[in-house]
């Protein structure tokens, strides 16, 4: 095998701050000229055209196991309980424990039956865009599209509405650290996190051992009672994955909604067509997920030196598959970089592929397919409010891309 050959991008620090506005360029310039491609930096192999990336998270040579990836300051004994919780997680978990805890799960959703999840997100949507009536309009990300899928999957859990803000802040911390464990953290974050981790435990306890008394109709009860081969969850693995449930679907669907909604108002006409023609907003929202994918690239571990694409991978490395990338890779998509709602072969990735394909899909597009349904039943026109589209700003993450704000003025019906 050869010597790893890294990123010669005219002088552009990938996952540098230029980047943050719009990676797209970089991606392409990427996917053209070097689509797996070692970054001193991040040390991590960036893979970005979708065979490799699709290749990656298919093959079972890579782990999605990145504890050993951890920072020596995340894996101090200090920390330790901050890191058990998370490799107690299915998301960082191989195969026969991430059947076991994923098919735990699985049941545990299947009976929070999503037909019936459908009038609570409608009401949750309606009560949302009501409150931006009486200003003609508001700020979208943080007044609906934060509040709407934290509302819904905390309900679903079974988290009682007096406690729902400490467990979106215990979240919060916890997914900071969940999402940055191999980069270097503030020791005030890692604190919050460790705090946060041991008060959620406290307050999980007491709800299991209230709901083994009398069972609710929630996950948490599903959770409780979901066997599998006659094993059930331990009380970590439900701390963990409760955890999991909890944060990987908030921000995701938050960035969904945001994206969504700003490339609906940078294309007014397919905005105006999706509003005379509903009935297209579930295949647009696919469309929302490849052009402009929340999450940008995931994580794995070669568990065995490999080749891929003539690049010689050792055990151990960390590979980033940019799905973000992939989503825009012309050997995939016609004319990638265009948003086009009527697009119909849209088989993106931005849920991931393969086992760890993300088991909140259904409730994910069910979230985004109903608030524009509700956005355009609500209102005869959606603008900008003083601000251009080239003025929007993106969060500082890499991995999430999101919208700080998005203000909005709405004619209303
Ligand atoms: C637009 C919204 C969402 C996006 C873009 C998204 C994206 C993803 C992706 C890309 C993965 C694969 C991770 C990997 O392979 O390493 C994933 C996994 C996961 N997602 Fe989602 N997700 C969204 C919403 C949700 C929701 C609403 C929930 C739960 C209520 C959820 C729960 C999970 C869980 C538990 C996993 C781990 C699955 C496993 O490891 O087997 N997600 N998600």
């Amino acid at each position: 095998m050869g010597s790893r050959r890294e990123v010669a991008l005219s002088n552009v620090e990938i996952f540098g701050p230029a980047m943050q506005e719009n990676p797209y360029p970089f991606y392409q310039e990427l996917r053209e000229s070097n689509p797996v491609c070692w970054d001193k930096s991040l040390k991590a192999w960036v893979v970005t055209r979708y065979e490799d990336v699709a290749k990656v998270l298919h093959d079972s040579r890579f782990s999605a196991n990145r504890i050993d990836a951890a920072t020596e300051q995340i894996k101090s004994p200090r920390y330790r309980p901050l890191l058990d919780v998370m490799s107690r997680k299915m998301s960082e978990k191989d195969e026969p424990d991430h059947m076991r805890l994923r098919s735990l799960i699985n049941k545990a959703f299947a009976h929070v039956a999503l037909e019936r999840s459908e009038p609570l997100v409608r009401n949750r949507a309606n009560d949302l865009l009501d409150t931006f009536r009486t200003a003609n309009g508001g700020e979208f990300i943080n007044h609906y599209a934060v509040p709407l899928p934290l509302l819904i999957i905390l309900q679903l859990v079974g988290v009682p509405t007096p406690d729902t803000q400490k467990v979106k802040n215990w979240c919060d911390d916890f997914a900071f650290i969940a999402l940055n464990y191999y980069t270097h953290l503030p020791e005030e974050k890692l604190e919050k996190g460790l705090k946060s981790v041991q008060e959620f435990r406290d307050f999980l306890k007491q709800r299991i051992a209230e709901l083994e008394a009398q069972p609710e109709d929630n996950l948490l009860s599903a959770l409780i009672a979901a066997e599998h081969e006659g094993q059930r969850l331990s009380v970590d693995e439900m701390l963990a994955n409760t955890f999991l449930l909890l944060t990987a679907g908030n921000e995701t669907t938050t960035c969904l909604l945001g994206n969504g909604l700003a490339a609906l108002l940078e294309h007014p006409d397919q905005m105006q067509r999706l509003r005379h023609n509903p009935e297209l907003i579930p295949q647009a929202v696919e469309e929302f997920l490849r052009f402009n994918s929340p999450v940008q690239y995931l994580g794995r571990i070669a568990k065995e030196d490999l080749e891929l694409h003539s690049q010689p991978i050792k055990k151990g490395d960390l590979v980033l598959p940019v799905i973000a990338s992939a989503n825009r890779d012309p050997e995939k998509f016609t004319d990638p970089d265009t948003m086009d709602i009527d697009r119909t072969d849209n088989h993106h990735l931005a849920f991931g592929h393969g086992r760890h394909f993300c088991p909140g899909s259904h409730l994910a597009r069910l979230e985004a397919v109903v608030s524009f349904e509700v956005l355009f039943q609500q209102s005869t026109e959606i603008r900008l409010d003083s601000v251009l589209l080239t003025d929007l700003e993106y969060r500082e993450n890499f991995t999430l891309r999101c919208l700080k704000k998005l203000p909005l003025q709405i004619d209303f019906c």
